[in-house]
């Protein structure tokens, strides 16, 4: 069953609220069965933008046709959902939520803190007092709305700094500046407290990268971790977003080290925001599409002989809607080629790569 551009758009139209009309999120009619998967089979899904969702038959269907899951590029971010300190917008949100949950596909949530993506607003939260009230309020309104419908959220985004700084590398944000490390803990706190059956991850980039950098960048990672699962922080999965970058050598055992670690701590995996930012490739098409792909198996070899990710999603499904060309356009100025599918919702090689992991035997 799939829902009109109508009933979509009045579903969504009826969310925009404020605070007081918050409620839960607006049942959409009957839900639609969760789409089947053969015995093991890994669920692979993707970003969406709403605005395609509504506007571009030929990314609906392909969203349909190879997602098991889906998550809001935007939709659900500060910006989006937070116009001001006392009013909430889910018109954005709900319109991939609702679609997700009227054919089967299970939405995933991102993201309720990152040091990005935020509303001019919050420059004004200054005080601990205030950074606390404001972190907690919205992570119960989004999780609360949602409970039942999202079951996954990454609750924290990419925690740690680019650069080495101080000594836990926290990345600086009005988060880290008000409560310093605290607020990952009282952010974890209050979303188990607002759903304890929500799965809580910490969402991170640039994890398989080589160089010195980022093999402290892993560590900082990894002590993170250990020092919130020793506190009993309420955690259960690791987010490796996955945006693969060609001029970028992997670091195999400096990734698997910390993926060992990782599972060490009885913490699962998901594959996040996959993807490859192809700036450096050759550029025909059909020799960049089998790098790519190879760039992908790679990665994701190195991560299965540790660990079997619970979940694969690439950042988009198609190249007609990616981020990539937003910092990473090519010098020849072909467009880029980071998604599954083309720009005509052709599969690439690198959709056979995904199928060839997400079916691969325990
Ligand atoms: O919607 C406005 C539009 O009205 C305006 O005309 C246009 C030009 O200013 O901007 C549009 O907003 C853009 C938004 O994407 C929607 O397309 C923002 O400027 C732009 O900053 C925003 O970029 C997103 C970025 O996160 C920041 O939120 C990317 O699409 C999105 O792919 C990217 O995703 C992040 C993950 O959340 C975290 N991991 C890294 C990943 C890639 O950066």
């Amino acid at each position: 069953m799939t829902l009109s551009r109508r009933e979509i758009l009045t579903g969504a139209a009826g969310t925009a609220v404020g605070l007081a009309g918050i409620g839960a999120h607006p049942a959409v009619g009957s839900d639609a069965p969760q789409k089947k998967l053969a015995k093991n089979q890994i669920p692979f899904g993707a970003a969406v933008r709403g605005e395609p969702l509504l506007l571009d038959d030929a990314y609906r269907r392909a969203l349909l046709k190879y997602c098991s899951i889906v998550v809001p590029e935007g939709a659900l971010k500060w910006i989006e959902t937070r116009p001001t300190p006392d009013r909430f917008d889910f018109a954005k949100a709900d319109v991939i939520i609702d679609f997700a949950k009227a054919n089967g596909i299970e939405p995933r949530g991102h993201t309720l803190v990152w040091y990005e993506a935020l509303p001019p607003w919050t420059k004004q939260i200054s005080s601990t007092g205030n950074a606390e009230r404001a972190l907690r309020f919205h992570i119960e309104q989004l999780v609360g709305r949602y409970r039942g419908v999202i079951r996954s959220w990454d609750v924290i985004n990419e925690p740690i700094a680019e650069d080495e700084i101080g000594t836990e590398n926290l990345r600086p944000s009005v988060w880290t500046s008000t409560l310093g490390e605290r607020y990952i803990e009282i952010a974890l706190r209050t979303a188990a407290a607002t759903d304890p059956d929500a799965q809580l991850v910490i969402n991170e980039n640039d994890l398989a990268v080589s160089g010195a950098k980022y093999e402290t960048r892993r560590v900082a990672f990894l002590q993170l971790l250990r020092r919130l699962k020793d506190k009993d922080v309420p955690l259960h999965a690791v987010g490796i977003q996955g945006h693969l970058r060609s001029d970028w050598q992997q670091d195999r055992d400096g990734f698997q080290r910390l993926l060992e670690g990782i599972k060490r701590l009885n913490l699962d995996i998901l594959i996040t925001e996959m993807d490859v930012i192809d700036q450096s490739l050759p550029g025909p098409e059909t020799v960049r599409d089998i790098l790519v792909a190879k760039l992908v198996y790679d990665f994701l070899q190195t991560v299965f002989e540790v660990i079997r990710p619970k979940s694969i999603l690439t950042w988009g499904i198609s190249d007609r809607y990616t981020w990539v060309p937003l910092w990473f356009k090519r010098e020849d100025q072909l467009a880029n080629r980071p998604l599954p599918l083309d720009d005509q919702m052709r599969p690439k090689p690198l959709l056979a790569v995904i199928d060839h992991f997400c079916t691969s035997p325990i």
